[in-house]
């Protein structure tokens, strides 16, 4: 165990020694003021213990990584009926694309980009006002990092509200196909409210633990999803779960990993330990520049990868 703290020690050092770290999402004017210096690591093991380094207790924007516990939450509900609706195939094209919309008929592609994401906001929004749909994704989300203390940053919500013309463009257009079912700016509150949670990344690695346990939480013995459908959750990460750069985090990584575009990345080691970092500056297809590095140092130094040494 002191082996793991020293390794994230040292790449928490070769971190802050990074002069080039990315540029903070721009197009979330609440995203773009944030400072591009951070950076935190968590790793959360069976056993209960999280290791940590850097900014491991600042709470960020977790964005897209709330994909993974919101696919959870529907896949529960829903059961395998989802697919119906969304598909699990890597896109290839940027996380906010509408070009494959058109052409596969309104069905998204997966459930991690955008158009994935609003479908299935739309499927925990049967039955309930947004308000509810909201609160139940954040008390989720509670339960699985244990910890009441996370909540929705309003202000990001907000701006990204006011700032969210090309999600309302995907959601009316599968609103058109039927992909889409409620009011689009009900799904639209739904979905901006779960990419507003703000988390640390010690709470984060906390809530992805359960998808290093074959869908158990070690911690209270409790199933959150069955052994199947975490190998599977685990699966469309890794083909999926960093857009058009899913590749190159596989070849560097070798971890099924989600990356948001407030700098955060959960990324699970199988049986292993939940891994969450963050720093907020993205390289050019919105994943955490350092972030992604880190990971990459951590595999090769704990040989966590998928693939082997
Ligand atoms: O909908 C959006 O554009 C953002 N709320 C989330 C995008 C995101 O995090 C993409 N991830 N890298």
């Amino acid at each position: 165990m002191d082996r793991l703290q020293h390794v994230l020690d040292e790449i928490a050092e070769e971190a802050a020694a990074q002069d080039d770290r990315g540029l903070v999402a721009q197009y979330i004017p609440e995203l773009a003021k944030v400072d591009p210096k951070q950076f935190g690591i968590a790793v959360a093991l069976p056993d209960g213990r999280v290791l940590t380094a850097g900014n491991a207790a600042t709470a960020f924007s977790i964005q897209s990584v709330s994909k993974v516990f919101t696919l959870s939450l529907a896949l529960g509900k829903l059961g395998d009926s989802l697919w119906t609706r969304v598909g699990r195939e890597p896109s290839g094209n940027p996380f906010n694309s509408i070009v494959q919309l058109e052409q596969e008929k309104g069905r998204p592609r997966n459930p991690f980009i955008n158009a994935g994401a609003i479908a299935v906001a739309d499927l925990i929004l049967s039955g309930h006002e947004p308000r509810e749909a909201i609160g139940e994704i954040v008390r989720f989300i509670r339960y699985l990092a244990d910890d009441d203390a996370v909540r929705i940053d309003e202000r990001v919500a907000a701006s990204e509200t006011a700032h969210g013309d090309r999600n309302a463009s995907l959601a009316h257009f599968m609103r058109s196909f039927g992909t889409v079912t409620h009011p689009v700016d009900h799904v639209l509150g739904v979905y901006f409210h779960q990419c507003a949670i703000a988390m640390n990344c010690r709470q984060l690695a906390r809530a992805g633990l359960f998808l290093a346990c074959q869908g158990r939480n070690p911690l209270t013995s409790s199933q959150v999803v069955t052994a199947h459908r975490a190998r599977r959750i685990n699966a469309i990460m890794l083909m999926c779960g960093h857009y058009d750069g899913s590749g190159e985090f596989a070849y560097r990584v070798g971890l099924p990993g989600k990356s948001g575009v407030g700098g955060g990345i959960l990324a699970i080691a199988p049986g292993t330990a939940s891994i969450a970092v963050w720093s907020p500056g993205l390289d050019p297809v919105g994943n955490s520049k350092l972030g992604s590095t880190a990971l990459e140092q951590l595999t090769k130094r704990m040989q966590w990868s998928v693939f082997g040494s």
